[in-house]
């Protein structure tokens, strides 16, 4: 039994989806539930040879089996959802919590034309901090409120807490990542609530006792969108050279490229009690790392890197992505 929690160590876009698609899959889990804030979160799985960014359905829609679940504190923009639905024919498996704040069309004005949030603090304009202002002013509509969301409407919390307490793998998704936090992270430049892990249990209904997995992602560079500091950034010139040059899934945007952070990774790693690391995109930082599955596969360089990871945070690398396919990965759980 495993109730794993998925998130974002560095600022968003560390690869959460194709671990989250990995996880759900290999661990055939009962429960993969969407935590964070909203789909100001784009997460790009390769499933089946297409690529699919999803910005509300969790990606473990990939195990066959699992019930697919958005918790309440997650933000629902009924659009996008209604489409993932579609397009993906997972409906009869679907579950919206009647409590999540509904993402309206005037959130998503608000977003667009304030200078402060679209210039200075450079948001995805999908609406998600006017949302929770009004969540928190409580003068908004609910997922229960909604007729388009009627035939999807579910007691998370309980489904969540009914398959823990039958011993089923349950797992996690967050959104966006450490510094984005608005407690934690680089205020202001960050999202409209706490990214970490404590904030995905109450973003899904369950308590803190019931994890018994934060897997903490961190890409092999950093990547960051919107302002904000970010003292390991490279010119563009050397993120070209190093072929790391990243657009956003969501906006388009292209994303500032730096260095690996060890000091942000070790206040991540502290902040959310992670018990293990995963690191994605080993092999854009070392091509002969493409594809590997085995940690005796990769370059020496590589090795040392991931081994480094682990002396600076005092967790153990325990996933390895190596290439955005299902099987680009070096599991070591359990070793
Ligand atoms: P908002 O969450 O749309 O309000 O945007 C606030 C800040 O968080 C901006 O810097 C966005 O670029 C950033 N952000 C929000 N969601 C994501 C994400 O999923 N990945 C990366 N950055 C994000
Ligand atoms: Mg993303």
């Amino acid at each position: 039994m495993s109730v794993t929690i998925i998130s974002g160590g560095f600022w968003g876009d560390e690869g959460k989806g194709k671990v989250v698609a990995y996880l759900a899959y290999h661990d055939q889990v009962a429960i993969a539930a969407r935590a964070g804030v909203g789909p100001n979160a784009g997460h790009t799985i390769e499933w089946q040879g297409e690529r699919v960014v999803m910005r509300q359905v969790p990606c473990g829609f990939v195990a066959p089996e699992a019930r697919l679940l958005i918790g309440a504190g997650v933000l629902v923009d009924p659009r996008v959802t209604l489409a993932e639905v579609e397009r993906l024919h997972i409906g009869s498996r679907m579950g919206i919590d009647p409590q999540c704040t509904v993402i309206l069309p005037e959130h998503i004005q608000i977003d667009r034309n304030s200078s402060h949030l679209r210039e200075e603090v450079g948001t995805t304009g999908t609406g998600c901090g006017p949302a929770n202002e009004a969540r928190v002013r409580r003068d908004t509509l609910l997922a229960k409120d909604v007729a388009e969301l009627k035939p999807f409407l579910s007691d998370v919390a309980l489904e969540i807490n009914q398959a823990i307490k039958a011993g089923k793998n349950v797992l996690i998704e967050g959104s966006q990542g450490f510094g984005l936090s608005l407690y934690h992270g680089t205020f202001p430049y960050v999202t409209s609530k706490d990214t970490t892990a404590s904030a995905f249990c109450m973003d899904v209904g369950i308590g803190p006792t019931r994890v018994t997995d934060v897997m903490l992602v961190f890409k092999a560079y950093v990547s960051r969108v919107g302002g904000g500091p970010f003292a390991t950034e490279l010119p563009l010139e050397e993120v070209e050279r190093r072929g790391w040059s990243e657009f956003g899934a969501v906006t388009g945007r292209r994303r500032r490229i730096g260095e690996f952070d060890y000091q942000i990774a070790r206040r991540s790693t502290m902040i959310n009690g992670a018990t293990g690391i995963c690191i994605t995109c080993l092999d854009r930082r070392y091509a002969e790392a493409f594809g590997a599955q085995r940690l005796e596969d990769l370059p020496s360089e590589a090795r040392e890197f991931i081994e480094k990871v682990e002396q600076e945070t005092e967790v153990p690398v325990t996933l390895i992505s190596t290439g955005p396919q299902y099987e680009h990965i070096i599991d070591l759980r359990g070793n």
